[in-house]
């Protein structure tokens, strides 16, 4: 388990673990909202797919409390840099801190795997607003790259750090 001891908005503690037999279906029924269908999939289910598929990505559930809320999984590319993708949090539960709680505790964790040494970077669609929003706040910063239509952002250094 991944825990940082953040909490969300109503107080819930937001932890990160394996997907296992116990909890993979909660994890595949994970859907954001109908009109976000355009920036990811209808369900975390394709990307648990994607993940039993590839050597690069790892799923984890994203819980508050006992109850699963999310999805997100991670990588590592070629040159060391670490990836998050597949960051879905269901629709019932945004707008709760949940995402941010989710993406300062898996860079938190990251980091701390190679002692801060590479970037950890993510891509989003230009349009994807609450994204950009959530993402800038955290630190993120373009790296001037794109992948297919989507900015690639990294964070160095997450405010606040030493
Ligand atoms: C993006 C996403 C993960 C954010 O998760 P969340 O739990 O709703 O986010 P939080 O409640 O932690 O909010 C964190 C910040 O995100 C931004 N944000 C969240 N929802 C927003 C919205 N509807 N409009 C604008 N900004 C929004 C805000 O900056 C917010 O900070 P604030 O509340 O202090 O203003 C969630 O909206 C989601 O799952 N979207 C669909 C999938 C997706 O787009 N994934 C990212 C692909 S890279």
């Amino acid at each position: 388990m991944i825990d940082s001891g953040v909490l969300d908005r109503a107080g819930r503690r937001v932890t990160l673990r394996p997907v296992d037999d116990d909890n993979w279906r909660a994890v595949a029924d994970v859907a954001p909202r109908d009109d976000q269908r355009v920036w990811v999939a209808a369900l975390a289910a394709r990307y648990l797919l994607l993940t039993t598929r590839s050597e690069v990505w790892t799923s984890l559930a994203v819980y508050a409390d006992e109850t699963v809320v999310g999805h997100v999984m991670w990588g590592v590319d070629d040159d060391g840099s670490r990836w998050i993708g597949g960051m879905v949090v269901d629709a019932a539960e945004q707008g709760s801190g949940i995402g941010r709680a989710t993406v300062v505790t898996l860079t938190d964790w990251l980091a701390a795997q190679d002692g801060g040494r590479h970037p950890v970077r993510l891509s989003y669609h230009p349009d994807n607003v609450a994204a950009a929003r959530l993402y800038t706040a955290l630190g993120f910063v373009p790296t001037g790259a794109t992948e297919d239509d989507e900015i690639v952002v990294e964070l160095v250094a997450r405010t606040g750090d030493a």
